[in-house]
Order: structure tokens, then C-alpha cells, then sequence
């Protein structure tokens, strides 16, 4: 049995903030965001926008859009860096919204939380008795940037997207091949690293400013290509297709130069990658299916197109997925 995404949607905060707002903010400019990560502006979340309201939001959509209603979702998976609160866990926000009474669990694998939860949840479907999954990816980490640090202020956005996968015939659309990883020896090149138990949140940490995100730029750029060509590598060599046979890549949105770098070296052109950083910045969890609802919404997608998915970020964990486009 095989796990088809059958339904999509995806909710964004309203606020726009342009790189000519954050120069008035840090010492950066718009040629300089531009010319080295590929943004121009990014959503910020106002007011009552979090990670579980956008959540809502992209999941109530993708619901609608698949033909179902909240009681024919069986599982909830909630990909996301950035919960609600540290207990209970966002999916519970989020089910309550929806109006849903299955299971539901957070998967935190930080930017490549997604891709993570899409194979959890294809593997749980063609396991058991589910017939539907839905998948979020919700992210608001600019929440937990510190407004004065340029090398991440200017990064990260908010945002979320929802997709539903539907169990299917064995040879129909879904899940093709799959890989996960992670090198654990670099969890300190990316992360937030007060509030947990390791170091609670105290008057201190919040004076050192220890409850922001710290980022090792150039180093994590390193590494998120290698990560990413080799991943995507081996889940096509696993599915025995070779990159030409891929017909859309849909990268992890970090910076554009990752972007190209890794679909240069994947044999992937530009014109074959879903690129939306350029309004997004870096969503976190919620990148790739943002990527991939914007691209199926614009009937990019035809049935049958084979689509690679590749995430990387803190961890530093990388997941790569090929799908195969349709309903079954
Ligand atoms: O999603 C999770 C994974 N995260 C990522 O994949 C992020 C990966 N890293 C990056 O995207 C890049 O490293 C950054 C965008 C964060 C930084 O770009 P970079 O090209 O690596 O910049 P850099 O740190 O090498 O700095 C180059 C220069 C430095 O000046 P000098 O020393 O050459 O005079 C920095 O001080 O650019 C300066 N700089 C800036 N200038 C204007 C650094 N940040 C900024 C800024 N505005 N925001």
C-alpha cells in the first residue's frame, strides 16, 4: 500500500517584513540579504498568530481540499521547532482547533521535520488500519530570533502547511524511497540553547540572551549541501531512478545558494526546483510543504511527476523522500 497526498493548504502570517524594514533594525542592507541568501521578505506572526493557529489554518484547508471532514483524519503529525508551549505537545492545540479526536504526537527534527513526519506517516498508514494522515509543518521562529543578531534576523520567517496522505494501491502515487540522518556531534552549530532541561530558562539565560537561536552560518552552508546532494543520492539510488528521471526538486528554503549549489551537484536545473524563498525566508519545518502547496496550487504538478524532497537544518538531521505525484 502506498501513502498519496490527497489534499494540501497552507496559512501565513499577514505581516510582510521587507530586508528595508530590517535595515532599520541591524546592520545589514537589501543588496547584501539579497545577493547572499535569495530574500527579499519574509512573514512574521502578529498578535494571536502562532505556531498551532497557522497550523490550524493550513490544516482546516488541506481537510477541505482532500474531500474529507476532521472525523476521517486518523492521525495528526505536527512537524515543528517552535511549539506552542514546551507541554502538551502543539498537535493538541492544533486537534482541538480542527475538530479532531485521533491520535496526534509533535515530530521535532528541526527543518527537516517535514520530511520526517511524511515517511512516519506513509510508513504508519501502509502499516495499519489508518486511511488518513494529516501532515503539518508549522514553524514560527522569528518567536525565538534575537531581533539584533543579523546572522539569523534576517533568515527566518513564519508559516505553515498542511498536506493529507490517504492510503492507496501498492503501485499508485506516494512514497517511493526515503532517507533519514543525523550527525549529533553538530548540535551546537544550530540551536536555541536555553529553555530545556539541559539549561532551563532562567533570569540568566535570558540576560545572556541564551533563549534566542545561535547559528554557525558558514559552517551550517557547508554542511547543508553535502547533506542534501548526498541524501537526495542515495533515496534515488534506492528507488533505482537517476536525477534526470526527477521532475521536480523541492528543497529545504535556507538560502538560495544551498538551493543551487545542491541541485547543480544533484544534476537538478533551476527551472526543475520549486524555489518561494525569495517571499518567505527560511519557514523551518514548515518550508518544504510550503514549497509544495505553492507549487501543486499553481498546477505545477502533473500525476505521475516524480517529486524530491530534501531537508537539512539543526540536528544537524537531514531527510530526503521521493513522491510520486497523484491521487491513487
Ligand atoms: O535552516 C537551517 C539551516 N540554516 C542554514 O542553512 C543557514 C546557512 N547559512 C547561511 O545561509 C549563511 O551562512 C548566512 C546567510 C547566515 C550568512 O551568509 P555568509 O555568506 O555565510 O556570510 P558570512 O557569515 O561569511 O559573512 C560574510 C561577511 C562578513 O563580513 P566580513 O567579515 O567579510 O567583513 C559578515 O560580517 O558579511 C558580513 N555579514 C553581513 N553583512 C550584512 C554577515 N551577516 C550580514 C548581514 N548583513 N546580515
Amino acid at each position: 500500500m502506498r501513502a498519496a497526498i490527497t489534499g494540501w493548504g497552507s496559512a501565513l502570517p499577514e505581516r510582510v517584513l521587507t530586508n528595508h524594514e530590517l535595515e532599520e533594525l541591524v546592520d545589514t542592507n537589501d543588496a547584501w540579504i539579497i545577493e547572499r541568501t535569495g530574500i527579499r521578505e519574509r512573514r512574521i506572526a502578529t498578535g494571536d498568530e502562532t505556531t498551532a493557529s497557522l497550523g490550524i489554518a493550513a490544516g482546516a484547508e488541506a481537510i477541505k481540499h482532500a474531500g474529507l471532514t476532521p472525523d476521517e483524519i486518523d492521525l495528526l503529525v505536527v512537524a515543528t521547532t517552535t511549539p506552542e508551549q514546551p507541554m502538551p505537545h502543539t498537535g493538541a492545540f492544533i486537534a482541538d482547533g480542527l475538530g479532531l479526536r485521533c491520535g496526534s504526537f509533535d515530530l521535532g527534527a528541526s527543518c527537516s521535520g517535514y520530511t520526517y513526519a511524511f515517511v512516519t506517516a506513509a510508513a504508519l498508514l501502509t502499516a495499519g488500519p489508518l486511511r488518513n494522515v494529516l501532515v503539518i509543518g508549522s514553524d514560527t521562529l522569528s518567536r525565538f530570533v534575537d531581533p539584533t543578531d543579523r546572522g539569523t534576523c534576517i533568515i527566518f520567517g513564519d508559516g505553515a502547511a498542511a498536506t493529507v496522505l490517504s492510503a492507496g494501491d501498492d503501485d499508485g502515487p506516494g512514497l517511493v524511497a526515503w532517507d533519514f540522518g543525523c550527525d549529533g556531534s553538530a548540535t551546537a552549530m544550530l540551536g536555541i540553547p536555553a529553555g530545556g532541561s539541559r539549561l532551563p530558562s532562567s533570569i540568566e539565560t535570558i540576560t545572556a540572551g541564551e533563549h534566542f537561536v545561535k547559528m554557525q552560518g558558514q559552517e551550517v552552508f557547508r554542511r547543508a549541501v553535502r547533506a542534501v546532494v548526498d541524501s537526495g543520492m542515495l533515496t534515488l539510488g534506492r528507488a533505482g531512478v537517476a536525477s534526470s528521471d526527477v521532475d521536480w526538486f523541492v528543497p529545504h528554503q535556507a538560502n538560495v545558494r544551498i538551493i543551487d549549489a545542491a541541485g547543480q551537484r544533484l544534476g537538478i536545473p533551476r527551472e526543475r526546483t520549486i524555489v518561494n524563498i525569495e517571499r518567505l525566508g527560511n519557514t523551518s519545518a514548515a518550508s518544504i510543504p510550503l514549497a509544495l502547496v505553492e507549487a501543486a496550487d499553481d498546477g505545477r504538478f502533473a500525476d505521475g511527476d516524480l517529486i524530491l524532497l530534501c531537508g537539512f537544518g539543526a540536528g544537524m538531521a537531514w531527510a530526503s523522500a521521493l513522491v510520486r505525484w497523484g491521487r491513487s
